[in-house]
């Protein structure tokens, strides 16, 4: 292949000038220079800033912010200290009501610029009642503030640190002080955790010398119920103050808890930030061993120090109420009040007669197949994680819900086993989206309706640009905003076969 000429002179550690335009897919301003596109982390449409070239390709330039030399009209206070340096949530700078409308107009212009789609039914985005606090679960690495000092040293204390990445630095992480995601306890787990680490001695874990001890730490909670999950992910070391471990974080918790301001349910605050929490307990407490094994998966030792191997969790979609049980590897939408809504827009496209055979694919703990079940006849879930399947089959008992069988496997293999043709097809992939050959299994099914949840704008659109070619129509597409405070959004939409 001839090698296309550079549009442009510019080059790598050039510094610009640049307007932002937009905001682009994935969060970064976009401007124009020199007929090339610039993308630059941290700016909004408005702002004009100095950035200097990382990356010079074809038709677009990575950048970095220098400084912003004019701020946009759009820009406000980020609430969170951590702004400056958390990779965590980049839009804080933006009011909640611009992120969903440039998170909306993502989605539209994607379908049309990836898939070629403009001829469908363009639903207005439903934004978060709660736009703090929502998150019912976190994950936080334990590391070092600065990792490639300490490679070439010896363990220094003062450079251990738990908590999040510091944006564009792969392996540097700060303390975590505060976080308005979660649940305004899980700083004070985290500290409390740290402690512990410091007096202990323990070291993390060091991928390229595999040594030290710990890796990471997921918080969980349900939101209904107020049951904490604690998960500490660690290596194949030995961990010699287990049982010291267990003693000091459930007597941690419960002095944590205790001294949580209790937000009477409902109760939400003027400014509608604060979400109706459940008093806080310790429900289970896990100590997680990764164990790689040469040439085959890793392998994942719990092992579960205190508690009830799950939390349980409730939703409530049009007045149908479903209880649910989570396991530490069992994924769970992770923001349970937004959940509820899009699993009723879900419900909604879907227009059940009752009759209907249904699959869930890529199911997870089952959620959106359970709510289907009473309004059809019998629904067929697929899901490749053996503890969501556990707890979808659980949930299915405790909910007394009989027409819904789980299948455990790869969406594209375990599909071929089901017998009864279907309906409707629910799919809500990981952000990769969907396998050519699960789209054209579908679609040589000719299975009238799909309805398609979706994490990934980019990805949606690719395979409904397939499924169309394939025979099928987009009609609705409805934004969902799960995410506030970050670029990333979630769809739910209908494609209905030619033939209907
Ligand atoms: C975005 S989640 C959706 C889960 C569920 N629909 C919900 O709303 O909670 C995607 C799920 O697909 C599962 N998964 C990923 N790849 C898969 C595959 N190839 N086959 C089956 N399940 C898969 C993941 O384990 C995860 O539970």
């Amino acid at each position: 292949m001839p090698k296309l000429k550079l549009k442009t002179k510019l080059k790598k550690h050039d510094r610009l000038s640049i307007t932002v335009e937009d905001l682009a897919l994935g969060g970064r301003g976009i401007a124009h220079v020199d007929g090339m596109t610039v993308f630059s982390d941290r700016t909004v449409p408005g702002d004009e800033a100095e950035v200097q070239i990382l990356k010079v390709k074809k038709r677009y330039l990575e950048t970095k912010l220098q400084s912003i030399t004019k701020s946009s009209h759009l820009r406000i206070q980020p609430r969170c200290e951590h702004f400056d340096i958390c990779g965590g949530c980049t839009w804080q700078m933006l009011s909640y009501e611009d992120q969903l409308r440039f998170k909306e107009k993502q989605v539209f212009s994607t379908l049309e610029h990836i898939g070629g789609l403009k001829e469908f039914e363009r639903k207005s985005i439903f934004g978060c009642r709660f736009s703090w606090f929502y998150r019912n679960k976190m994950e936080f690495s334990i590391g070092w503030k600065t990792f490639e000092k300490i490679s070439n040293h010896s363990s220094e204390q003062d450079a251990f640190s738990i908590g999040l990445h510091k944006t564009g630095r792969k392996y540097d992480l700060f303390d975590l002080q505060s976080c308005h995601l979660g649940s305004p306890w899980n700083p004070d787990i985290v500290d409390a955790m740290r402690q512990f680490f410091i007096k202990h001695h323990l070291q993390p874990f060091h991928f390229q010398k595999n040594n030290g001890l710990l890796r990471s730490l997921f918080l969980r909670e349900s939101k209904s119920t107020g049951d904490i999950m604690i998960n500490l992910v660690i290596s194949h070391e030995p961990f010699p103050q287990i049982n010291a471990f267990r003693d000091f974080m459930v007597e941690e918790c419960d002095r944590i808890f205790r001294a949580t301001p209790q937000v009477p349910e409902k109760k939400v605050s003027e400014k509608n930030e604060h979400y109706p929490f459940q008093p806080p307990k310790l429900r289970s407490l896990y100590v997680s061993r990764i164990l790689p094994q040469k040439g085959q998966k890793t392998r994942i030792a719990e092992i579960l120090l205190h508690g009830e191997p799950t939390i349980r969790e409730t939703l409530t979609v049009e007045n149908d109420t479903l209880h649910f049980q989570i396991l530490p590897q069992a994924f769970f939408q992770t923001n349970t009040f937004q959940a509820e809504i899009l699993y009723a827009q879900a419900l909604s496209l879907a227009e059940l007669s009752g009759n209907e055979v249904a699959y869930d694919l890529y199911c997870g703990t089952g959620t959106i197949g359970l709510f289907f079940a009473k309004h059809v006849k019998k629904v067929y879930g697929i899901e490749m994680s053996q503890d969501a399947v556990k707890n979808a089959r659980e949930s299915a008992l405790l909910n007394n819900i009989k027409n819904i069988e789980f299948f455990c496997g790869d969406v594209a293999e375990e599909i071929h086993f089901i017998s009864e043709k279907p309906d409707i097809v629910v799919v809500d992939p990981p952000r990769v989206g969907l396998r050519d050959k699960v789209i054209e299994y579908i679609s040589a099914l000719r299975v009238p309706k799909i309805v398609y949840v979706s994490c990934n704008p980019a990805t949606f659109a690719r395979d409904c640009q397939f499924f169309t070619q394939l025979g099928y129509t987009l009609k609705i597409v409805q934004p969902v905003d799960m995410f506030p405070h970050t670029y990333h959004i979630e769809i739910v939409a209908l494609l209905v076969h030619d033939s209907v």
